[in-house]
């Protein structure tokens, strides 16, 4: 029924989607959501509210790392493009996959096992300087996510 270029396209629209949700989440977590909190007094209310906020983000940003990474590795695959990872212009390939692995590592191994407990107990020693260090670590996520991108559409329309 669908063609194998209906399913490169269609994988396409799902990857960018699936950037969208993903990348945009982390842009409002680091530009929206830390400054908001940081100015917060109130310690408890801050933690909660940075749980529940975050929990619920965390949700989203798994299945979009799941259907990011399903559909990219679909198209290198539709476009038999491996040979691009040995080739030194496709750098917003590596980076778009050394972005994919950092989330994904974080999010399905790191966190459940030690990241999530770890933030916990150095917010209750020391709030402020949790949350500028949780700060710090999304600003470097986001920046490199927008590299990837800027370079992926570049790249891929032949500019670079
Ligand atoms: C496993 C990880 C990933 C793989 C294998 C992958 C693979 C690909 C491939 C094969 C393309 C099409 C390139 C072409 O047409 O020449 C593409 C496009 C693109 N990807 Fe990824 N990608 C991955 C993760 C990401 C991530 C994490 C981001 C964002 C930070 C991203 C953003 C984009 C964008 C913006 C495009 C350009 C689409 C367009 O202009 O039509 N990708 N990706």
């Amino acid at each position: 029924m669908f063609s194998d270029l209906d399913l490169y396209f269609f994988s396409r629209v799902l990857h960018i989607i699936a950037v969208v949700f993903w990348i945009g989440g982390v842009a409002f977590v680091t530009c929206v959501l830390i400054p908001a909190l940081k100015d917060f007094s109130h310690t408890q209310d801050k933690m909660v509210l940075f749980e529940t906020l975050e929990g619920k983000f965390a949700k989203q940003a798994k299945i979009s790392t799941i259907t990011a990474g399903v559909s990219g590795f679909y198209m290198l695959y539709f476009l038999q493009a491996w040979s691009r990872y040995s080739m030194i212009e496709y750098w917003w390939l590596h980076l778009m996959t050394l972005v994919w692995a950092v989330f994904s590592v974080v999010l399905f191994v790191f966190e459940p096992l030690f990241l999530h407990r770890w933030f916990l107990q150095s917010a209750q020693r020391d709030c402020d300087k949790a949350f500028k260090r949780l700060h710090i670590m999304h600003i470097f996520l986001l920046t490199i996510s927008i590299i990837a991108i800027a370079g992926a559409l570049l790249g891929s329309h032949g500019y670079l």
